[in-house]
């Protein structure tokens, strides 16, 4: 959350800039601004509310200059203003920042005593006054910012740019990711690759408490205690139309379509032709390991919540499921044997990295499953699955969330068959089962006109209920949230079973309930739980399969027919009628789909 970018350049920035900022907007878009230095002259652009006000001012009001710095926000000190927005300026410096600076109201009583003015309600513009405060001091702009980075707590990607100084960017890393990329006879920073897609494809990640003394002739990297460190120069490929729309009217719609391919992707990385499971740097060695501790945050969360149940049922291993964000303060003790594993798409999730931070030296191993391979989360695991999915923009997680479960489904299969939990035929037909699911998804597509016509009944509703049972319990929660987090819809996920312990109160004609139930054998009790639904007048939804429908679809508000699934993997078959009722119902009622209100992907503050 919040994008960073910065250019030293051979030409006019302020297009270079807002480029690369759009390509980060997924990252926060309550403000966006830019500065520049210009024959030395440091001035800035800000604009409240997305990018396009920013392009928008830009015209009226150009931005000349070929150094300069830029920023997407997502508000956390401060409400969506342009005093508020970055970048922050105090005299002779510029400042953006990701992140939160915890002793800000310490440092700014500090500087207020100084004699400085403060023009924000934000924590970044103290770093400013602060760097400020040491160039009154005498101190060069590098000695001001080394100064001034040794002051503050919390967490910062920070780019620092000087009046005075057109070939020189400083930028520091601690808690939230940070790129420099290296260009011919230019120099970027990002805060992540895909932002410097475009200009370059060498990058140099920054390590926790890096910082990098940035000119046009290169960078020179220092760490937290300020020695000179060397840092990779890598070349990273991503393909700049896989961050494009591609004709589709969002990025969602075009994630959502996706996932037949890269699911197949992912599945083909870790099984290839022969159908064996292969992971990565020597697999996990399930030999000791008496349980899993799964920590994530949101839709990953929800992707732990499924596997729970596959690699209780295949491997016969206990596992536990945690929110990041609770985890990270209960000091849970973590037994002998617990292998730990934490999911994150973006793999900068502030609580998970946490989390991750807390298992280190206790658990027997980290393992993590990511879609970002550069991320501080696969980096500080001992082995890190990527889930290959490919970037994902759409701020509602979708084609990671598919790919998560794909690679989380792979793990439970390695552990029954190194557990001997699986006869070799067994293991076998669920692979292929599991190989199916990109050809069932794909056939799933089919239905999306059916649920664009629903959906347009569903924008009409103020609550939603989601029910489901086993597996189909984690994709209820999945479903509501995803409903709830594009469309503004309420909406909450129940168990089954658990309806008449509570919820079926909130149930009336008013109320769609949408029950998620492939014909398994769990089938006959959710249809029970339906009717109770159904007797108290409420309207139901039910999603199913051919049979399913069959046996139940009388006298329903409405069924949506999927194609079969095998018992085990139907989740990853049944968040594709999820993400397609979310998205059409975010469509109908008109919000902001790739970029809801409120929201930001990669959440890299806690
Ligand atoms: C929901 C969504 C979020 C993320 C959560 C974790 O659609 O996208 O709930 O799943 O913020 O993010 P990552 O996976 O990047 O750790």
């Amino acid at each position: 959350m919040c994008g960073i970018v910065g250019v030293l350049g051979d030409h006019e920035v302020a297009p270079i800039l807002v480029e690369a900022l759009r390509r980060l907007e997924y990252r926060g878009y309550d403000s966006a601004g830019l500065a520049t230095v210009n024959d030395g002259k440091l001035d800035r652009r800000r604009a409240v509310g997305k990018l396009v006000n920013l392009s928008d001012l830009l015209v009226h009001d150009p931005l000349a200059g070929k150094s300069g710095i830029g920023h997407t926000r997502w508000a956390t000190h401060g409400a969506p203003t342009v005093a508020n927005a970055h970048p922050h300026r105090a005299g002779r410096v510029a400042v953006v920042h990701n992140g939160i600076i915890e002793n800000f109201r310490t440092l700014r009583d500090e500087l207020v005593a100084r004699g400085a003015g403060f023009e924000s309600d934000t924590d970044t513009e103290t770093v400013a006054h602060l760097a400020q405060a040491f160039l009154d001091d005498g101190l060069s702009p590098r000695e001001a910012a080394e100064r001034t980075l040794a002051r503050l707590d919390g967490a910062f990607a920070l780019l620092f740019l000087f009046e005075g100084e057109d070939d020189l960017m400083i930028a520091a890393r601690k808690g939230s990711p940070l790129a420099v990329g290296h260009g011919e006879g230019e120099m970027y920073v990002g805060s992540d690759a895909i932002a410097l897609a475009p200009l370059t494809h060498r990058i140099t990640y920054l390590e926790e408490g890096d910082r990098a003394v940035i000119t046009r002739a290169g960078a020179a990297f220092f760490d937290e205690a300020g020695q000179p460190v060397t840092r990779e120069v890598r070349t990273i490929e991503i393909d700049a139309t896989r961050v494009e729309k591609g004709g589709y009217k969002h990025f969602m719609a075009k994630e959502i379509a996706e996932q037949p391919a890269v699911l197949g992707d992912a599945l083909r990385h870790y099984l290839g032709e022969t159908g064996q499971i292969t992971l990565p740097g020597g697999g996990i060695d399930f030999t000791g390991v008496s349980r899993l501790t799964m920590v994530a945050c949101g839709t990953a969360y929800l992707a732990c919540m499924t596997a729970k149940y596959w690699i209780e049922q295949l491997a016969g291993l206990p596992v536990d499921v945690d929110i990041a964000s609770e985890f990270r303060y209960r000091e849970p003790p973590i037994p002998e044997g617990t292998l730990a594993v934490f999911v994150s798409q973006s793999g900068e999730t502030a609580d998970t990295l946490a989390a991750l931070r807390y298992c280190t030296g206790r658990a027997q191993r980290i393992v993590s499953v990511v879609n970002v391979a550069e991320s501080s989360i696969a980096r500080e695991s001992d082995l890190a699955l990527p889930i290959l999915a490919g970037a994902e923009i759409g701020v509602a997680s979708t084609k990671a969330f598919t790919c998560q479960l794909a690679v989380l489904a792979l793990v439970a299969l390695e552990a029954a068959r190194q557990r001997g939990t699986l006869d070799a035929a067994t293991l076998a037909a669920h692979v292929q089962d599991l190989r199916s699911m990109p050809g069932r998804l794909n056939a799933a597509m089919a239905t999306e006109a059916t649920v664009a016509e629903t959906a347009r009944r569903l924008a009409e509703a103020e609550d939603v209920l989601f029910l489901g049972r086993g597996t189909m319990y984690p994709l209820a929660l999945e479903g509501a949230l995803k409903l709830k987090e594009i469309s503004y819809i309420h909406a909450e996920g129940y168990a089954s079973g658990e309806l008449k312990h509570g919820p079926i109160a909130l149930v009336d004609k008013t109320v769609p309930v949408i029950v998620m139930a492939p014909h398994d054998r769990l089938f006959d009790k959710t249809v029970s739980n339906m009717q109770e639904v159904m007797a108290r007048g409420g309207k139901v939804l039910l999603i199913t399969d051919a049979k399913g429908a069959a046996e139940a679809g009388e006298g329903v508000w409405q069924t949506l027919v999927l194609p079969e699934a095998p018992e085990l993997f139907a989740p990853i078959l049944y968040a594709l009628p999820a993400q397609l009722l979310a998205y059409h119902t975010a469509v109908a009622k008109g919000t902001d789909v790739d970029q809801p209100r409120n929201l930001a992907k990669s959440v890299t503050v806690e």
